[in-house]
Parts: structure tokens; sequence; C-alpha cells
């Protein structure tokens, strides 16, 4: 079942994805050459519990952290840890927080000190493959018509888009449905309505779509160990143009 969620609903929601949208922003303006994950997803953690709301992912499956914290080849769910961040590396930041009993949740992927102009594509591809996604995000259409926007966008520019993972609704629960595939045939799935609240998430790989994930049983990484960039926000589907939750804006 897709829930729709009413205004008192959407209230909270909406304050619920700013305290996750600064969370984010917080954690890439934290992103520099020597400071570890762990210190970025501690700093998220105590901002996250500071505005009255929980880290989403904290325990989530046993999830042992705040943050997904994911550099280079790791695709999603990064564990932050010792690992210092150096010149060059690209680093996706995945944050969601719970406030009055609703998740907001988004990512970006942001550049370590200078980074290479094929890095720099890749996050800027993968970002505007989201917003390619969202003209699709109104009434009376389909889920798949979010898919295959952001396929058709990341392919055209020589990436790929994951597989194996996928966006999804969100609310009361991080994950609801429907699911939101980054690929497929347009005209598929359900019929978007007011009221539902998606997380819409492109994971977007240099190389090939395939990826592995490795004995922690969280970090996934490139199957070929090439680049990887996430770009994901919370957004609402409204009579008319879909409403970006995870915005800084009046927080
Ligand atoms: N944004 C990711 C997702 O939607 C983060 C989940 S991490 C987890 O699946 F730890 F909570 F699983
Ligand atoms: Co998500």
């Amino acid at each position: 079942m897709i829930t729709i969620k009413n205004e008192r609903e959407l209230t909270v929601m909406r304050k619920a994805c700013k305290i996750t949208a600064a969370a984010r922003a917080l954690a890439g303006e934290m992103v520099r050459p020597g400071i570890t994950t762990k210190q970025i997803d501690k700093a998220v953690h105590d901002f996250i519990v500071s505005q009255g709301a929980k880290p989403s992912f904290l325990h989530y499956s046993g999830y042992p952290a705040s943050a997904c914290i994911s550099v280079n080849g790791t695709v999603i769910h990064g564990i932050p840890g010792s690992y210092a961040l150096r010149e060059g590396d690209i680093v996706s930041v995945d944050v969601g927080a719970c406030y009055q009993g609703y998740h907001g949740d988004c990512a970006a992927t942001f550049p370590c000190g200078k980074i290479s102009a094929e890095a720099q594509k890749l996050i800027d591809v993968t970002k505007q493959s989201f917003f390619e996604g969202l003209r699709f995000a109104t009434r009376g259409h389909r889920v798949s018509d979010i898919s295959h926007a952001v396929q058709t966008h990341v392919e055209s520019n020589g990436f790929s888009v994951v597989r194996a993972f996928v966006g999804h609704g969100v609310g009361e629960r991080l994950h609801e449905e429907p699911e939101v595939p980054n690929f497929g045939a347009a005209g598929h799935g359900p019929r978007l309505l007011p009221g539902m609240t998606l997380a819409i998430e492109p994971m977007v790989n240099a190389g090939s779509y395939e990826v592995r994930i490795l004995k922690d049983g969280w970090t996934t990484v490139t199957a070929d160990g090439k680049l990887s960039a996430h770009y994901e926000n919370t957004v609402l589907i409204t009579d008319g143009e879909p409403e970006i939750l995870t915005v800084t804006e009046g927080l």
C-alpha cells in the first residue's frame, strides 16, 4: 500500500526533511582532506539529535552509524570509520532523520578538494538525473516515468545506473512502497497521486552498473572499482509541481 500523507503529516514531514537536508549540508561543508568519515558521522549524529530528531539509519537493520559515507568506488552504505579523506576523493553522504515519527532521507556526493574533470562530470550528471526524473514526479504519471528519465539522462552521458538498489516511498517508515527504480521503460508501476512522498535517489557508476557487497554486509562497491555518485531527495507529489522536502530553506 502506498500511503497518502495528510496536511498534518506533511507539516511534520517537512520539518523532518529540513533537519535531514541541513545534516547533509553540514556534512558537505565538513568534507576536506584529512577529516575522517567518523568525524563527519559524529557531527551528523549530534546535529540531528540537537534538533529533537533521531538518526533514521542508526541501528536500522543493525546499521552502526547515523550517516552512510561512501568514498570513490563505494556506491552506498559506506560505514564511517577511521579513513581520512584525501584530496581528489568524491564523498557520498546519505542521511536520514526521524522527527515526531516521520522520516526524511537525502544524499549528495561532494568533492574533496580538487577532483578530476571526470569525477566532477559524474557528480553533475548524477544530480541532474534526479532533476530529469523529477519532471515526471507529477500527478498522473507512473513511477517508471521517473525511472526512465533518470536512466536516459545517465546513459546518454556515458555512465550507468545501479540496478541492485532503488528509491522508495518514505514516511512513518524509512522504506515504504513503492519502489522507485532508476532504470526501466516508461509507463509502468503505480500512478502518482498528491500526498505521496518518494525518495528519488539515482546511484550512478562511471563504469558498469554491477555492484558487490563487502563482508561487513553493508559496504556496496562498484564491481569494476570505478567511481560512483549518489543524489537523493525526499519529494512530495502535489496537484502541481513536485515539492522537494529535503531543502534547507526556512529551517
Ligand atoms: N538512503 C538509504 C536508503 O534509502 C540509506 C539507508 S541506510 C540504512 O536506503 F542503514 F538505513 F539502511
Ligand atoms: Co533512500
